[in-house]
């Protein structure tokens, strides 16, 4: 029915028979396309329409990698107006209207990243809208990870290093290593993309130093650090010898202060003694003298 209505208008008609009439067509020129964060790129849809372009509208969706669950509209052509979406604003334009469907999108942004779709109807042709579907992703190189260590720098203790990234595409890499003595790589636990843990029991003194984390995808690396310091405690030896050289020299002082005391009574003794002779000799005396006087009274 189409087919008959379009064959009348001559040229155009030999163009749809050729193309499936009474339907547009679109086509995308590249189904995959990368760009680096900031940078602009042009996504393709190119159109066949058997009819006059006083119609023509374009709808351009994206589904996000990030949540494909809410396509969100892009860019709009309907009848010679052109609407942006808040999102897009300032960013994208068509690059060809309207001799083609093409957009430049500038500015670009990780969460430009999905699935875009461009959908071209020119009524009044008739059949369903043209689509054409491509996949964008936007690279950016990793920001910077961050380290952290938790636990027990204690001899003998556990520790847990762990780093996490908040962006990089595509996923970036992780890796830990111990610098000194000499560049060691450790096993690493990975939780979920982005972060990733090492852990070390029982530390002891080797395991002192200076740890790096490094986040690597193909447009680079970003490094973090974690400085170390497992305490070892005082050797105990020279604890235990002090006391016990001060036991023994207050031992000693206490032995010297009893022969001291010993000494002291001891001579306290004999002086008394001594004395107590000398007082036993004057009661001698003093006993003496009341005979003696009494001797004299009689
Ligand atoms: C995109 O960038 C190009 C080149 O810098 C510029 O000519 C064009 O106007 C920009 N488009 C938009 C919508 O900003
Ligand atoms: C911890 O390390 C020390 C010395 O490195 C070792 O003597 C000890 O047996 C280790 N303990 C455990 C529980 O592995
Ligand atoms: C790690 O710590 C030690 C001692 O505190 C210090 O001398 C060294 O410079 C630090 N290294 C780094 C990379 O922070």
């Amino acid at each position: 029915m189409g087919c008959s209505g379009c064959c009348l208008l001559g040229i155009t008609c030999l163009v749809s028979v050729y193309l499936h009439c009474g339907a547009v067509r679109v086509t995308v020129r590249e189904s995959s396309l990368e760009v680096v964060q900031g940078d602009s790129v042009t996504l393709p849809c190119s159109f066949l329409t058997a009819m006059p372009l006083v119609r023509l509208s374009i709808i351009w969706t994206l589904t996000p990698l990030f949540d494909p669950d809410s396509p969100t509209q892009v860019i709009v052509y309907d009848q010679g107006q052109v609407i942006e979406s808040p999102a897009f604003t300032g960013r994208v334009e068509f690059a060809d209207m309207p001799w083609s469907a093409d957009v430049i999108l500038n500015d670009t942004r990780v969460s430009d990243g999905g699935i875009y779709r461009c959908v071209v109807s020119n009524p009044p042709e008739t059949g369903d809208p043209g689509i054409g579907e491509l996949s964008l992703s936007v690279l950016a190189p990793p920001s910077l990870p961050v380290c952290l260590w938790e636990g027990d720098t204690d001899a003998g203790g556990s520790v847990t290093l762990s780093c996490a990234v908040v962006e990089g595409v595509p996923t970036p890499q992780m890796s830990w290593e111990k610098l000194e003595p000499e560049q060691i790589t450790l096993p690493v636990n990975m939780e979920g993309e982005l972060m990733g843990s090492v852990k070390i029991v029982n530390v002891s003194a080797q395991n002192s130093g200076v740890y790096r984390c490094s986040v690597t995808n193909v447009l680079g690396t970003q490094n973090c650090y974690v400085n170390l310091s497992v305490y070892i405690p005082p050797d105990e030896s020279p604890g235990i010898l002090q006391g016990v050289l001060l036991t023994l020299f207050m031992a000693l002082v206490l032995l010297a202060l009893l022969v001291l005391v010993l000494w002291l009574h001891r001579s306290a003794q004999e002086s008394k003694w001594r004395y107590s002779r000398e007082d036993e000799e004057c009661y001698n005396e003093i006993r003496y003298t009341p005979s003696l006087i009494k001797r004299s009274f009689v």
